[in-house]
């Protein structure tokens, strides 16, 4: 296959959309990223916020207001309920954090946060599509996994990447439940885990993650359902058979190992045709592959994406 710059596969909108990683909060480099995860810089949301004033994803729409992206949450391991995650959160630590990426790779190796915060890290400004028909706009911090996948070396025989949330139910109380197959576990195949979309998010609004968005390390795959933008991490293996997912195990008929976001393909219990934009009235039309359909269609060429929901 054709070796393709990936400056030519992120349309132009993306990279402008990417802020300069400095600003009055001075938050953005590694060293103050980690400052900040040992509770060093607060800056109060409002300042956040102004300085995302204007901050829009590539199609104009403007990002969620941090306030939102910090109180709505889906984090099954603290609550079901969306409203709750963020005060059952506050007590996780994320510090010391260990990143264990092995498998089918001729370099295995552990990554502490400040390796990860090494990585260059850039603003990407995503859609996030829930499952549940609702969306959010969201300035994410962070790195294209592939630079990860990259060092470690996958072998020829890996062909689909497995990741894994921690497991701690002494400080996640709805580990507790037992009705989950925990710890959460998410899968790509590698050529969609390689792709320059995909990131490695270790902050948001030019801050560290907040625990409730997966602090201190979470997958961003912007065009599947939010549910395969898993978090919390701790482990990282290429395999070479179909990781079958958290999701997966629960409900088959409900949740596929691809997950695209696809307006045509209805869930088995609501329509996808349309989603509810948090912080706006009415719905909005849901886009194929979440508007990203550009840069990700050719990977799914041979695929029929209603078998392969
Ligand atoms: N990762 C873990 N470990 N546990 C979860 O319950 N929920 C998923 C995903 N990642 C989830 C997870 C779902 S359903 C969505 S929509 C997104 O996280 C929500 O991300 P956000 O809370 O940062 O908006």
């Amino acid at each position: 296959m054709q070796k393709i710059p990936s400056s030519e596969l992120t349309p132009e909108g993306l990279y402008l959309s990417r802020r300069a990683l400095l600003g009055a909060a001075g938050a953005l480099s590694a060293a103050a990223l980690l400052a900040a995860c040992g509770g060093g810089t607060y800056v109060p949301p409002e300042v956040l916020e102004q300085e995302a004033a204007g901050l829009t994803d590539e199609l104009g729409a403007p990002v969620n207001s941090f306030e939102a992206i910090t109180t709505y949450n889906n984090y099954y391991e603290f609550t079901t309920n969306k409203q709750g995650v963020a005060r059952l959160a506050a007590n996780f630590q994320t510090s010391p954090w260990e990143l264990e990426v092995g498998g089918l790779v001729n370099k295995p190796r552990v990554f502490g946060l400040e390796d990860l915060l090494a990585f260059e890290q850039e603003e990407r400004i995503y859609r996030l599509r829930c499952v549940e028909a609702w969306s959010m706009v969201i300035p994410w911090l962070g790195f294209p996994l592939h630079r990860l996948l990259t060092l470690v070396e996958p072998r020829p025989e890996a062909k689909y990447v497995r990741f894994e949330t921690v497991y701690r139910p002494e400080e996640m109380p709805g580990q507790k439940d037992r009705f989950y197959p925990w710890p959460y576990v998410e899968g790509l195949r590698l050529d969609e885990a390689m792709h320059d979309l995909t990131l490695l998010a270790t902050g948001l609004y030019g801050q560290p993650l907040t625990v409730q968005n997966g602090a201190p390390v979470r997958l961003v795959v912007p065009w599947k359902y939010g549910f395969k933008s898993i978090k919390a991490i701790v482990k990282i293996e290429l395999v070479d058979t179909m990781p079958t997912s958290l999701w997966m195990a629960l409900a088959p008929n409900e949740y596929g190992f691809y997950a695209n976001v696809n307006p045509d393909v209805t869930h088995p219990r609501w329509s996808q045709a349309s989603e509810r934009r948090i912080g706006e009235q009415g719905r909005r039309p849901t886009l194929m592959f979440n508007g990203y359909e550009d840069q990700v269609v050719a990977l799914y060429q041979d695929l029929d994406l209603r078998v392969n929901y």
